[in-house]
């Protein structure tokens, strides 16, 4: 059984609980972080802290510890469930006032809750999905227009994943105003004669921690790499194309709404990308 964090306390997981009244729970009120352990290590931990510590402030949040507490909690998780390769979930939520009121509670006296859990999963750096590449379909990007906040509002994605189930695909990319904005749980980008394409930041997309990363080993690469709005058919009519995630690092896409890329088999750039990133994130892991 696993042991997960609650408010302060480790606890095996059939012990954790949180009020029904909180708001993570009655109004998405929460904001999530997902890190990626590779041997026994944290990838990119101060990515994912810098970024909750803006996802928190956006929505006038008090961090329920500091950065190096996080570590800490991280680290002790790790360690008590053995994880050696794997997730970490961590969510902060504005807490729970005893009661149901669309208004924030008076953070004085409503603390945030906190909650972590690991995720063991071998394989995920040798991943025989990422050797097959996935087959994604494009769906309309009904969202909220705070993509750039990491809120647990995962309706929509997680509606947007069965859509691509039930018509025998991978995943789904999101189009706004005939543009992908990324995929349901990652960052979107094709390659087109050599040059790496894919969304400029904005409050449209979630900044990816693992895209701020291979954009910069791409670049150290010397890729080519271009960050403008681009269209579901370009990426049809390029030669590759791949997302990126903590969860699955960089995943080669080899068919968009049933149109091939290239051969059916992962590119060699998102190859290419998928093995510097492994080999660099492993170095860097603390
Ligand atoms: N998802 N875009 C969206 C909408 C996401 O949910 C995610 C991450 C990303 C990639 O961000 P990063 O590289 O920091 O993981 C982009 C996580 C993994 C999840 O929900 O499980």
């Amino acid at each position: 059984m696993r042991t997960v964090y609650v408010n302060g306390q480790y606890l095996p997981e059939t012990e954790a609980t949180v009020s029904i009244f909180d708001r993570g729970f009655l109004m998405a009120d929460g904001v999530y972080e997902v890190t990626s352990v590779l041997d026994g290590k944290l990838i990119d931990f101060d990515g994912h802290a810098v970024r909750l510590e803006r996802s928190l402030n956006e929505l006038d949040m008090r961090a329920a510890c500091t950065k190096e507490e996080l570590l800490d909690i991280h680290r002790e998780l790790v360690r008590v469930n053995e994880i050696t390769e794997g997730l970490i979930y961590l969510q902060i939520t504005r807490g729970s006032d005893g009661d149901r009121d669309f208004i924030f509670p008076d953070p004085e006296t409503t603390k945030p809750t906190i909650v972590m859990f690991t995720q063991n999963k071998p394989g995920l750096a040798d991943s025989p999905a990422a050797k097959k590449g996935a087959k994604i379909i494009s769906i309309e990007d009904i969202r909220w227009g705070r993509r750039d906040i990491k809120t647990v509002q995962l309706l929509y994605p997680s509606m947007g994943k069965m859509m691509a189930k039930a018509a025998g695909a991978d995943d789904a990319w999101l189009i706004e105003d005939g543009h992908v904005t990324e995929g349901t749980s990652n960052n979107a980008y094709f390659v087109k004669n050599g040059k790496i394409v894919t969304r400029p930041l904005s409050t449209d997309i979630l900044h990816g921690i693992t895209r701020k990363a291979v954009l910069r080993m791409a670049e150290e690469a010397q890729m080519e790499v271009e960050e403008r709005l681009f269209t579901i058919d370009e990426a049809k009519e390029a030669d590759e194309a791949f997302t990126t995630s903590a969860s699955a690092f960089v995943m080669p896409v080899v068919e968009i709404d049933g149109v091939v890329l290239g051969d059916g088999t992962p590119g060699p750039i998102a190859t290419r990308l998928r093995e510097i990133y492994l080999d660099e994130s492993l170095k860097a892991a603390i």
